[in-house]
């Protein structure tokens, strides 16, 4: 493996693009290559067992393609399968919620509020990192299970998702939070609706803190890439097109391929 190898990134669907923007402000020259796995979208309401084997497979696939790291943009697989599988494979996997955890629990929050998929707030993902580090804090977790499907569809702006954004939003503004983390890859896409109701500084975007500490993690492992030309490769498992179009917010992706993993 060497320097120059790409990185891997993926998703469900296009809630990874939010780290991928940030990525490549961290790490400009770098190879990318980027799967969203919109057969199998939603993850959110998935078994463990269901998303321990798509990971895999997902991983495999970055392994033929020789990568030298795999960003996992998803807290839902790192909530539930990082664990399962980090050893299996030879080149550095970075998942999103363990990453960040730490960096958010040293800013000394009293309370902090998580929206995630259900899959991520059963597993208690947030709570369980963020308490390692400092056990003062207290960590709320809410389940938004529209979401991400809102913002596959580009429904942000319908009547029926800002009345669900908003529902989900008071229940959690009963806890006080001092900050709200988007605890899916998906959520930042909701930023706009969910500004209309409070300053959009209460919200953590983990995107932001996962892509520094990338990029610092690569540094020190002398894992920078030294090439001029940089390639960005995006795949999907299903429905580019649609792809393509929800992606427009954080990264305006010009060309997807489809391709089946099974
Ligand atoms: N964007 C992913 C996450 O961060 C998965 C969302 C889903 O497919 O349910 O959890």
């Amino acid at each position: 493996m060497s320097n120059n190898c790409p990185i891997g990134i993926f998703d469900s669907g296009v809630g990874g693009l939010s780290v991928f923007s940030q990525l490549i402000k961290f790490l400009p020259n770098e190879n990318y290559i980027y799967f969203g796995d919109t057969e199998n979208l939603p993850y959110g309401n998935k078994t463990k067992e269901e998303l321990v084997q798509i990971s895999a497979k997902i991983f495999d696939f970055f392994k033929s393609k020789k990568v030298k790291a795999v960003v996992m943009a998803c807290n839902t697989t790192s909530a539930l399968t990082y664990d399962v599988l980090k050893n299996n494979y030879d080149f550095k996997i970075y998942p999103v919620v363990q990453n960040v955890a730490e960096q958010i629990a040293k800013e000394g929050h009293k309370n902090i509020g998580v929206f995630a998929t259900q899959g991520t707030v059963n597993a208690h993902a947030y709570k369980t990192e963020i308490q390692k580090h400092n056990n003062g804090i207290n960590v709320f977790e809410i389940a938004c299970p529209e979401w991400v499907r809102i913002v596959e569809n580009g429904l942000q702006e319908e009547e029926e998702s800002i009345n669900n954004i908003k529902l989900h939003l008071d229940e959690m503004l009963l806890y006080k939070p001092d900050k709200i983390i988007l605890g899916c890859t998906h959520y930042p896409y909701l930023l706009n609706v969910l500004s209309k109701f409070i300053q959009p500084a209460t919200f953590i975007n983990p995107a932001q803190y996962f892509a520094q500490s990338i990029y610092e993690d690569l540094k020190n492992n002398n894992l920078l890439c030294s090439e001029e030309e940089k390639e960005h490769t995006f795949f999907v498992s299903k429905n580019p097109a649609q792809f393509a179009k929800a992606s427009k917010l954080f990264y305006k992706v010009q060309e997807v391929k489809e391709i089946s993993l099974q």
